[in-house]
């Protein structure tokens, strides 16, 4: 029989058979509400800082209160309860219960909720041999929207796409304009002629905190990396292509709707890409 797994909750660690959030969570009923994932090695978190501060600003452009806690202290806490060093941890923050409609007016107390999760156990596999990226037959995204740069709780868009491909697979979000956008749960990048594309913020993506790590990666390493709008074609006409986020890091797309992407092998420019991410974890974190 599996553990009982610990969560945080409000203040402080719980067994997560006894937690409880109110039916009446805006989180629950309107999606009112952001999350953050992130990965920890060796017991120690990466890149917590950008993540607490991408949580901050998308708190307070929704006017949702951030409870007074120290993240680290929630994070080094959580997994160590469970045992878990090397971990995903999901940070989760609604606006908290209120009695009446949507309208967001009068404050209520947030709900802070944090669980840890192995990684997954096929991840390592699949960053050697790469992965299926498929489009959807619909756009999910369009320029210009707002909320797209926050991490909310509305993730029917993932969940939709993520249900429309092979298990597997990562979908490829477009916007109403035919560019790509992201991955359902990641951010998209591909390599031409030694080049490095990913598509802008503009184009709806998240603001992804591995997305602009590996950005910072290749300009050290002197690749030249250029935000855009770009259609999908240029996906498929690329070398080579990957997706990144904080549980992946950088994770090697090698076919497009079943269709090679350049050799159909994950490339050397994401293989240094990736070896330089975990070089940052390494120093990061002293965890191998
Ligand atoms: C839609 C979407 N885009 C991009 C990302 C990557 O973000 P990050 O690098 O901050 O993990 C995620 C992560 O979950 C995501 O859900």
């Amino acid at each position: 029989m599996d553990a009982v797994r610990v969560c945080w909750l409000e203040e402080g660690l719980v067994s997560e058979t006894e937690a409880r959030v109110s039916a009446l969570d805006r989180g629950f009923l309107y999606g009112d509400g952001l999350f953050e994932t992130l990965r920890t090695y060796g017991g120690r978190p990466f890149l917590l800082a950008e993540h607490w501060a991408r949580l901050r600003t998308s708190a307070e452009f929704l006017g949702i209160e951030v409870p007074a806690v120290e993240p680290e202290t929630l994070v080094t806490r959580l997994v160590e309860a469970n045992r878990l060093p090397n971990a995903a941890v999901r940070i989760t923050l609604t606006r908290g219960p209120l009695p009446k409609g949507p309208r967001p007016g009068t404050p209520a107390t947030p709900t802070l909720f944090a669980q840890a999760r192995p990684l997954p156990s096929d991840l390592d596999q699949r960053t050697a041999q790469g992965i299926d990226a498929c489009r959807l037959p619909w756009p999910l995204r369009a320029r210009g929207l707002p909320l797209q740069g926050h991490k909310t709780l509305a993730y029917l868009p993932s969940v939709v796409a993520l249900g429309a491909v092979p298990e597997g697979a990562e979908p490829l979000l477009e916007t109403t304009e035919g560019h790509v956008s992201e991955g359902a749960t990641s951010n998209v990048f591909w390599v031409r002629v030694g080049r490095l594309f990913t598509p802008h913020t503009d184009a709806g993506c998240l603001p992804g905190v591995a997305r602009r790590l590996v950005l910072s990666l290749a300009e050290e390493l002197g690749v030249s990396a250029e935000p855009g709008l770009y259609p999908t074609a240029d996906l498929a006409a690329a070398d080579e292509a990957f997706v990144t986020s904080s549980v992946v890091e950088a994770l090697p797309l090698v076919r497009l709707d079943g269709e090679p992407i350049g050799a159909g092998a994950p490339g050397p420019v994401t293989r240094r890409l990736h070896a330089a991410y975990r070089e940052a974890v390494r120093r990061a974190t002293g965890s191998p």
